[in-house]
């Protein structure tokens, strides 16, 4: 079939192609109906086969960081498809070298050498594999209600649900409670905690044995899983202490929180944590290719001049893929993305919290820059969720339903089983942002209020 021929689809017939022969995310595939045909973006925005302009107020799965199709990004990719597209590892390139440095500049100081490789879980994966290696041990300690991917390995180190299909999976990962404030597993209130959760890990090591744990590995700010910003300013640097007491590693999973997501490069900058490996994809290249990235401690670099690092694959440093991800960082630095960010998400944050007052469904705000998450709540009160058991699994409730409205309105919102996200392209204006947050009232308003108790 010709290129023109097979462009020129109907929007059912595309529909139902994809449907039968792709599958797609983490759901029974029969009933799936795909909710649009996507042909464009622009910025925040994208469009549909129809015509229809949706604000996507997601920015996907929250890694169009950069917005849809910024032409720089574009143009890099284009530029280099043009001048050689792929060469194996064994070989240097510009874009592998360029990318190596300004990785450098970005990340925490302590930061200073990278496996460039494919996604999110692959930087995981490596993460667990470097870790391995480096300290000859094989227990990590993660989160529940973390995700740290889908392969093999980094679903056993996910805590939550999407865990359960891939166990028993690899051994020596064990999980600790997470620091979700509004609904402590320990009972207890930010304010007298004495961050319990994060104390909590070093008790979990002497049972382990120090001598038998490589890292704890924390995401940034959980992100999947709402958001778990804690209402306290000292869970990193608590997780840090621990770690170097012990002599364990210490792991950050920055692949959703990180490239100015919160308001800052990456989200441990806000406490100045430095991680002895942090992984990194989505906003890397603004998700216009796929690509991850390992960044390590000097320590860590240095063990592996005379050590073999025993991971690598055909793609890793991928001409064209590095190539989008400089254009990604220059763009987040020449456009002023990350301060947009910072800006703009105050501004959420403030109207956000004058919805509460109105909307008895709002239980719990958190979240930094264009990183925020709504809980929703059956009783303010009591803070009885809309999931039956609290986000822990993927029962959602009325929340599924939220989807669709959100999206006849006009605007991508990605709900949870406790709420929804608020993850725009960090390019986005404040007009955008208004529109949306005028939408989000209407429908707490016309529909998620009505299914309160108050
Ligand atoms: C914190 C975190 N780590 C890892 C992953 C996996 O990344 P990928 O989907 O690129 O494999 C995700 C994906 O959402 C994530 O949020």
């Amino acid at each position: 079939m010709a290129e023109s021929s097979w462009r020129s689809r109907s929007t059912r017939e595309v529909k139902d192609l994809c449907r039968k022969y792709t599958f797609t995310n983490y759901r029974s595939q029969g009933g799936w109906d795909p909710r649009a045909v996507i042909v464009g973006g622009e910025g925040a925005w994208m469009f549909d086969a129809e015509g229809k302009r949706i604000l996507d107020f997601s920015a996907q799965y929250m890694c169009v960081n950069a917005g849809h199709n910024h032409p720089k990004i574009v143009q890099a990719i284009c530029d280099q498809a043009n001048a050689h597209c792929y060469v194996d590892p064994r070989y240097a390139t510009h874009p592998r070298a360029e990318l190596g440095r300004l990785l450098d500049e970005v990340t925490p100081e302590n930061i200073v050498k990278f496996v460039i490789c494919l996604s999110g879980s692959d930087a995981n994966d490596h993460a667990h594999q470097i870790a391995r290696q480096y300290t000859g041990r094989n227990k990590f300690i993660t989160t529940y209600r973390s995700f740290h991917g889908s392969s093999t390995s980094t679903s056993i180190l996910t805590g939550e649900s999407r865990r359960w299909s891939m166990e028993p999976g690899i051994s020596g990962v064990v999980h600790v409670p997470a620091p979700y404030c509004y609904r402590c597993d320990f009972g207890l209130k930010p304010e007298t905690c004495n961050m319990r959760c994060a104390h909590y890990m070093e008790q979990v090591i002497a049972y382990e044995g120090a001598q038998n744990v490589a890292a704890i590995m924390v995401e940034g700010v959980i992100g999947a899983n709402g958001i778990l910003l804690p209402h306290r300013e000292d869970y990193l640097t608590t997780i840090r202490e621990i770690c170097d007491r012990n002599g364990i590693l210490m792991i950050v999973d920055e692949v959703m929180s990180g490239f100015g997501r919160t308001g800052t490069w990456f989200a441990v900058d806000h406490w100045k944590v430095q991680p002895d490996i942090i992984t990194m994809a989505k906003g890397l290249t603004g998700s216009q290719l796929p690509l991850g990235a390992v960044g390590v401690s000097q320590k860590i670099a240095d063990f592996f001049d005379t050590n073999t690092l025993w991971s690598g694959g055909t793609f890793t440093n991928h001409p064209v893929a590095c190539a989008a991800a400089i254009a990604a960082i220059n763009v987040y630095r020449e456009d002023g993305l990350i301060e947009n960010s910072r800006i703009q998400g105050e501004h959420i944050a403030g109207r956000l919290q004058e919805m509460q007052r109105k909307h008895p469904c709002i239980g719990d705000l958190r979240g930094k820059g264009l990183f925020q998450f709504v809980e929703l709540v059956k009783n303010r009160e009591t803070r009885e969720s809309f999931s039956k058991d609290n986000g822990a699994t993927n029962d959602t409730g009325k929340i599924g339903s939220l989807d669709k409205i959100f999206s006849e309105r006009g605007i991508n919102i990605k709900y949870h089983p406790l709420g929804f996200f608020i993850t725009p392209p960090l390019c986005i204006s404040r007009e955008d942002v208004d529109f949306a947050l005028d939408t989000i009232d209407e429908v707490l308003t016309d529909v998620v209020d009505t299914w309160t108790d108050q």
